[in-house]
């Protein structure tokens, strides 16, 4: 069984399939119309998945690069190192790329099919439950600086989203609990009855049941279809599904991509956020305790890692892509499942949040 989650953007419209099996059982090479492809994967997911693409795709011109694993490789240089493949390739406009893994991935080969002869066709073949309910879908693409995440990137949809969920069954413990972090995030900025479902499902999820990873998979994709058809390039309403995010990626910029992963950092993020709205008198502190209360169940951070100076973070947190002419915005919550973008909250308040 699978699901079909149509993205609706006019003339740039495309579906993300949901289901078991489908890297084997889709017509891959129905996805690369033209007569070269680039594949992008990593050092992990190479051994497990690409051998069966690359046999789905044998009468194309088919070249692979395969990258160390990990957010420190999202640079500037793996980028280059994308265009480079691309140029050997002899890659015309028709090419193809395809990004085979997670949302790392996803964002370095996104932004490669974004900027080659500006702008080429690219296909999202997610492998984390991360990228399958989050980074695959909406055509975010970027690569991070040492001084800020995602600083670098483009608006670039792909043209098809392939989520096999198969093959979460080979992702690392860490990993599956990091991608329930945005998961759970559509709950809380929008939807209280799926946070509730989460609730009650949670053992499920954690113990890979198919039937519940396809329902949270497929509810979240709605949700984030929803979003960015409505607003694409985030001018309003997709700066909700930011929550948590710019503690998160000050968190991970602070750690120079190597402590928290990123879905940790929104984990923990979204809680500082919840508290940051309490604290504020914005929202009700039972909340805060309830989303810490399922993050602790999902087994992610709901305390500050040694070492962060809440001054260091804070001063991380300007650079943040939401903020209008040195203004901070934030997404914090009126209760759970209301999310809001915030202006002009006082300094000193997120400093005291950090601590
Ligand atoms: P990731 O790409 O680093 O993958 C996590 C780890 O799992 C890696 O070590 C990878 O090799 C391994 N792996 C992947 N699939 C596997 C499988 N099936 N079996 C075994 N190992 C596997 O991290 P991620 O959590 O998928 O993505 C995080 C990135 O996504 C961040 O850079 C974040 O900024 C980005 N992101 C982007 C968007 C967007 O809208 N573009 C949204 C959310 C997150
Ligand atoms: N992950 C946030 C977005 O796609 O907008």
């Amino acid at each position: 069984m699978s699901q079909t989650i149509p993205v609706s953007l006019g003339s740039r419209s495309y579906v993300v399939e949901v289901g078991e099996g489908l890297l084997s059982s889709t017509d891959l090479s129905a996805l690369v119309p033209g007569r070269h492809a680039l594949i992008v994967t990593d050092e992990n997911v190479a051994p497990l998945y690409l051998a069966g693409v690359q046999a789905a795709l044998s009468g194309k011109t088919v070249q692979t690069v395969v990258l160390p694993a990990g957010e420190q490789e999202k640079t500037l240089e793996r980028f280059a190192q994308l265009m480079q493949a691309l140029a050997g390739l002899g890659a015309s406009r028709d090419v193809t790329v395809i990004a085979l893994g997670g949302g790392v991935i996803g964002d370095l080969a996104g932004f490669a099919a974004a900027c080659w002869m500006r702008g080429v066709r690219f296909v999202q073949m997610p492998t984390t439950l991360l990228a399958m309910v989050d980074s695959s879908v909406g055509g975010k693409t970027a690569v991070d600086l040492p001084g800020g995440k995602n600083l670098v990137g483009a608006f670039h949809q792909p043209a098809a989203v392939i989520a096999d969920i198969s093959t979460l069954s080979t992702l690392p413990e860490r990993e599956l609990r990091a991608g329930l972090a945005e998961v759970l995030k559509y709950g809380a900025i929008g939807d209280p009855g799926f946070f509730a479902w989460l609730e009650a499902h949670a053992d499920d999820l954690l113990a890979r049941e198919p039937f519940a990873l396809e329902t949270a998979i497929a509810i979240s994709c709605r949700h984030k279809a929803g979003v960015v058809a409505r607003d694409e390039t985030e001018q309003g309403e997709r700066m909700l599904l930011n929550f948590g995010h710019t503690f998160g990626h000050a968190i991970e910029t602070e750690q120079a991509y190597g402590g928290l992963l990123h879905g940790e950092a929104v984990a923990l993020g979204m809680l500082l956020a919840a508290r940051l709205s309490a604290q504020l008198g914005r929202a009700p502190m039972a909340d805060a305790q309830r989303l810490q209360a399922l993050l602790e169940r999902f087994g992610l951070p709901t305390t500050l890692p040694l070492g962060l100076s809440a001054k260091a973070l804070l001063e991380r947190m300007r650079l943040d892509k939401k903020a209008v002419s040195g203004r901070l915005r934030l997404i914090l919550w009126r209760e759970l499942g209301h999310a809001e973008v915030v202006a002009d909250i006082p300094e000193a308040a997120i400093e005291a949040v950090f601590s």
